[in-house]
């Protein structure tokens, strides 16, 4: 089975697991990514039976406005039962790194107000420590090279995503080397940083569920 053919059975999943919970007025937040992209393609079969969506990037916006499937903000949106995006990297405690495709302030808000994050990977993205994958950083431009620096001081090795602006305006520093023991203290520490404005770790709201590909099916990880 491909990683790709993992991504849809995963992105299938998901659809499954929510289809009996969707109501005329329900509205559905939805992540960044290639495996959300396969939830939104599966989804849009569906769209009379729920209101709309909120997303996590402007490429997702389009992506379901494309299917016809309406497009709220946040601001207007106060119960969001199911957040469902994809990771990249998780851990056995359901801690996660995301914002490989720079989205990770969005999603980190989205996921905030949702009742249940569902997250959908396939089984490449799973590790005991988090850390493989560079920790993106979200920070004011200006701010750049303190904020790195001070990563530096953290032990990682920061490197700017050159030619990539967020859909808030701001730039990424992806820190590679970290081995993050304590993901909760990491992320807490990073974002006191002045001039970080987010950074990918989701540990102080982590999945509530895991749904991983795998070529023997999808398994349902929970903590
Ligand atoms: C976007 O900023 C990320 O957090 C994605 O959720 C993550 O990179 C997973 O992407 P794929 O589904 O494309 O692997």
């Amino acid at each position: 089975m491909t990683q790709d053919e993992m991504k849809k059975a995963v992105a299938q999943a998901a659809l499954d697991r929510i289809l009996p919970h969707l109501e005329e007025d329900t509205i559905l937040g939805i992540g960044t990514g290639s495996t959300a992209n396969l939830f939104i393609d599966a989804l849009a079969a569906h769209k009379t039976r729920f209101d709309g969506a909120v997303a996590s990037s402007q490429a997702s916006a389009d992506r379901l406005k494309a299917h016809g499937i309406p497009v709220y903000d946040l601001n207007s949106v106060s119960n969001l039962p199911f957040y469902i995006d994809g990771a990249d990297e998780f851990d056995p405690h359901l801690n996660l790194i995301k914002g490989g495709g720079a989205a990770l302030t969005r999603e980190k808000i989205v996921a905030a107000v949702s009742k249940e994050f569902i997250c959908i990977v396939d089984q490449t993205k799973q590790v005991e420590v988090l850390g493989n994958f560079p920790l993106p950083v979200e920070v004011i431009p200006m701010a750049r090279s303190y904020v790195a620096r001070e990563l530096v001081k953290l032990g990682g090795d920061p490197e700017y995503r050159e030619g990539v602006v967020t859909d808030n305006g701001n730039v990424i520093l992806d820190v590679f080397n970290l081995k993050i023991v304590d993901p909760k203290a990491l992320e807490q520490q990073i974002n006191m940083l002045t001039g970080v404005v987010t950074n990918g770790l989701f540990a102080h709201r982590g999945a509530n569920v895991i749904l991983m590909g795998t070529p023997q099916g999808v398994q349902e990880i929970t903590a």
